[in-house]
């Protein structure tokens, strides 16, 4: 039985950054993000967003669909996390309609645990094929004012129904995994920005990259010349080049600038004008190599490496469901970062520095741009939630 993903849909703030913006701000040449770290634009959260409404806009069509009538189990991926009991999806369960016979939870492993989700989700469907599971990854990347990671932050949230008989991807076995205890990137819970030591982590993705890659090579006897593309977690889409410009070295295949591009450039496409968006990025990916690619996909296989720091990483592979182009969200994704409105820098920096109150009194969140739902304010310790569609019908009948 084929099992794997059927729908992908992405969702990004309605606000960015040109690193050219803040280039210019830094005193750095404007090279160094747009072609040194393969940056172009950076997503930037409004104050009214965190990761449950990121979630639950990625996933907003598909429930308006009726998609996710029969969903049972709900997996929230998030290092981002707003609560230190409650699941984030919990509150995405409620905004998105789901039914209360569903289990909920949320997984934390940094930027890995989107696809943990989503290989637990696969585990789940197996033992029950007439069901489906709905993953939602969702982050905000933050990393401090004028440190090394800011040009890299970003956010975004991808949601993904897995399936049997899945309309988009088949997810294969066997996978490679890999789990060390390192720290190169972590956020402690009194810190609202990540600590990173960003070179480090750089070549312990590498690390983890060679690491999964030998044991899936040895388990499934495939080589990187059974793969069409690939699509790795990014960062910075630099370093998703880096990444497999080694594991060609390292498997002695030669592999020019215009052979990397064909493999990998399809990918980069969305992360390049969104920046980081942890668990979600290698979905973002994903999405971008399936929608932007100018050839027929079909019954390609597709190698896939998540990466999260700290660290755990997984190889695997996916092969493209004839008619997938029937389920891709090209348009609406494209139309999405087409549409955004750019901040200058002070913007950029009064967003920033906004944060979500700690001091356990009531607020009312400013009304800024974002999508079918927004974090309305907090009372009595309490995220209050709102969706757009419910509080016009309300406004237009009060
Ligand atoms: N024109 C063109 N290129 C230029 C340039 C210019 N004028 N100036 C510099 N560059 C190039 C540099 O040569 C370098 O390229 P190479 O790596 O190929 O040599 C690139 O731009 C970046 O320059 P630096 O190495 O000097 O950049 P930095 O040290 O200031 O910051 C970083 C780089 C450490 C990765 C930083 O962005 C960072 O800390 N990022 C956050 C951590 C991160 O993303 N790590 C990735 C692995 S961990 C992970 O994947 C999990 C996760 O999501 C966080």
């Amino acid at each position: 039985m084929k099992i794997g993903i059927d729908q992908l849909h992405l969702y990004s703030s309605h606000y960015y950054v040109d690193l050219k913006t803040l280039a210019v701000e830094r005193g750095v040449d404007v090279e160094k993000f747009y072609r040194g770290l393969g940056q172009e634009l950076m997503a930037v959260p409004a104050p009214d967003e965190d990761v449950v409404t990121l979630g639950a806009n990625a996933a907003s069509e598909l429930a308006a669909s009726g998609a996710l009538a029969d969903v049972e189990l709900l997996l929230f991926a998030t290092e981002s996390g707003i609560d230190q009991s409650k699941s984030a999806g919990v509150y995405a369960h409620r905004l998105l309609g789901l039914s209360p016979r569903c289990r909920t939870v949320e997984l934390k492993q940094a930027c890995y645990s989107g696809t943990a989700a989503v290989q637990l989700a696969v585990q789940y469907v197996a033992r029950h094929p007439d069901k489906r599971a709905l993953v939602i990854a969702a982050d905000i990347a933050r990393y401090e004012l004028e440190s090394p990671g800011e040009a890299t932050q970003g956010c975004g949230a991808a949601a993904l129904v897995i399936s049997a008989n899945p309309r988009l991807l088949s997810l294969e076995e066997p996978t490679g995994f890999y789990t060390e205890d390192v720290m190169d990137f972590w956020r402690p819970n009194y810190r609202s920005e990540a600590l990173v030591d960003g070179k480090y982590s750089t070549l312990v993705y590498i690390r983890a990259l060679e690491a999964c890659w030998a044991q899936y090579a040895e388990m499934s006897g495939r080589s990187l010349d059974d793969f069409k593309a690939f699509c790795y977690h990014i960062p910075f889409t630099k370093m998703a080049e880096k990444a497999h410009r080694k594991l060609c070295r390292l498997q002695g295949v030669k592999v020019d600038d215009e052979q990397l591009s064909a493999v990998l450039g399809d990918s980069l496409r969305y992360s390049r004008r969104m920046g980081n968006c942890y668990t979600a990025s290698m979905y973002v990916g994903l999405a971008s190599l399936l929608e932007t690619a100018q050839e027929d996909l079909t019954g390609s296989r597709m190698g896939l490496f998540s990466y999260g720091s700290g660290c755990v990483a997984e190889f695997f592979s996916g092969v493209v469901e004839p008619g997938y182009e029937a389920v891709l969200r090209g348009v609406a994704h494209q139309e999405m970062l087409q549409n955004r409105t750019e901040l200058g820098y002070q913007q950029y920096e009064d967003i920033f520095n906004y944060r979500v109150p700690t001091d356990g009194g009531d607020y009312t969140f400013p009304e800024y741009r974002t999508g079918p739902f927004r974090l309305k304010g907090i009372r009595g310790h309490k995220r209050e939630y709102e969706a757009l569609v419910e509080r016009n019908e309300s406004s237009s009948s009060g």
